[in-house]
């Protein structure tokens, strides 16, 4: 390869991987999002038999500004094999406030105590088992 035909494929090669990377992640931006990404008690889709184990419990006490969350989820803990990964909070909007982790080994029971402080309306809670999928539990502050 000579010298100019080598700059031209340098600076085809450089524009190329210039323009594939930016085609790339137009087409992998999600613009919706499904409906089948969660599940919730009216609409279990195809984990209908699995509500009364998957839909986590919400109890919210309230002091002055100080609001307690208690999540639970009636799930069995058995090890790696089943079990709940973990509780997300997220605030009206959607936005995430918070999270707890389980360990299957550790964790017997997925319960998980969020507080919030100077919040009122909506919340929401997102319970991940890693057989069926996540599902979501609202309640009010
Ligand atoms: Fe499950």
């Amino acid at each position: 390869m000579n010298r100019r035909n080598f700059i031209r494929f340098s600076a085809l090669s450089a524009g190329t991987s210039l323009i594939i990377p930016n085609a790339l992640a137009e087409t992998t931006q999600p613009t919706e999002i499904s409906s089948d990404i969660y599940y919730t008690k009216s609409s279990p889709g195809r984990w209908a038999s699995k509500v009364g184990t998957h839909l986590p419990t919400v109890e919210v006490s309230k002091v002055n500004d100080k609001a307690s969350i208690k999540v639970v989820t009636p799930h069995e803990m058995k090890d790696y094999e089943h079990y709940i990964v973990k509780h997300v909070l997220l605030d009206k909007q959607h936005k995430f406030l918070d999270e707890h982790l389980f360990n299957p080994l550790v964790d017997k029971v997925p319960l998980s105590t969020f507080t919030l402080e100077n919040y009122t309306g909506t919340i929401y809670i997102l319970s991940l088992c890693n057989k069926h999928d996540l599902w979501l539990a609202a309640a009010e502050i």
